[in-house]
């Protein structure tokens, strides 16, 4: 079988990413050459995950998301265990992977179980023939959403902080949504939604909830969004895991001996 000028057989792999020849590279149809002198890295992440260079308002978009993840101090498990693991003596390659390794539902999670939320209802939305979704109908979708949750007594993805009240890159990047024309569907929704949490339980977005929204509207799938999650927060894992290994002791522990207690027998 002949395929864009290459024999396909078992050992071929399809690739439409990136065409490697000798002194050449293409990227999603453009030279590499042209992208490095032309785009900012913001814009070539979104080239590379979906195929097509981001528009001048989506680019300022994607940029703000990729920003507002970049680093959460050393609160997160992920940032922790990062450094734990450097602390030990171990490559920079591992206390990566160390970091990338304890995102879980609990943590890192709810981005895309938020993207999966808004985009199965607004989906629902659309298919059901609502295509002109006015707020009124996306309200109602909300409450139907609300009271789900709340009846199966499981919070909302998306919504709540372990140390915030309100998520102060949330409510920026709300802002910086409607400034560049980028509230989209998935967005009102997640505001909608953002409206009965907090009127009943005093609870709001945080920052992954508004960017599953944000993603959403920009087109991105969910297991997409926990990748830009994941692009985001590695800058701040590598400074995190420098920083330990110029300025502190080796060896981290989380607790000095005489704070454990043996509950053992
Ligand atoms: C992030 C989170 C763990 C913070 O938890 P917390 O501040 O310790 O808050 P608690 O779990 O103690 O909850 C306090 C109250 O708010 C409610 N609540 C908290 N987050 C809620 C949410 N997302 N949806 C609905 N109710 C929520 C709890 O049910 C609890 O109600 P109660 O007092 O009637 O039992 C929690 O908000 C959560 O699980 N959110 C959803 C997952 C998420 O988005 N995680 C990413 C965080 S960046």
């Amino acid at each position: 079988m002949q395929e864009n000028n290459f024999q396909v057989n078992k050992h071929t792999l399809k690739t439409a990413i990136s065409k490697v020849e000798p002194n050449k590279l293409v990227t999603r149809g453009y030279n590499q050459k042209d992208l490095i002198e032309k785009i900012k890295y913001g814009d070539m992440i979104f080239l590379i995950l979906k195929g097509r260079l981001p528009s001048i308002k989506e680019s300022k978009m994607f940029n703000h998301v990729l920003v507002s993840f970049c680093d959460h101090g050393v609160t997160p498990p992920s940032t922790q265990t990062a450094r734990i693991i450097s602390s030990s003596g171990s490559s920079l390659n591992s206390a990566v992977a160390g970091a990338l390794l304890s995102f879980g539902h609990k943590h890192a999670g709810a981005i895309e179980k938020s993207m999966e939320l808004y985009q199965s209802n607004i989906n629902s939305l659309i298919l059901t023939g609502d295509a002109d979704l006015d707020n009124k109908l996306i309200a109602s979708s909300a409450i139907e959403i609300y009271n789900a949750f709340e009846s199966r007594n499981e919070k909302v993805p998306g919504f709540g902080h372990r140390y915030h009240d309100e998520d102060p890159r949330a409510k920026k990047l709300i802002e910086m949504a409607i400034k560049e024309s980028c509230v989209g569907p998935h967005l009102k929704l997640a505001v909608s939604i953002e409206d009965l949490i907090y009127q009943n339980k005093n609870i709001k977005l945080n920052v992954d909830g508004a960017n599953a929204a944000i993603l959403s509207d920009l087109g991105f799938s969910p297991d997409l969004g926990f990748g830009v999650f994941m692009i985001g927060r590695i800058p701040g894992i590598i400074a995190h895991i420098h920083e330990e290994n110029m300025d502190e002791d080796e060896f981290r522990r989380f607790c000095d001996l005489e704070d454990v207690v043996y509950g053992g027998h």
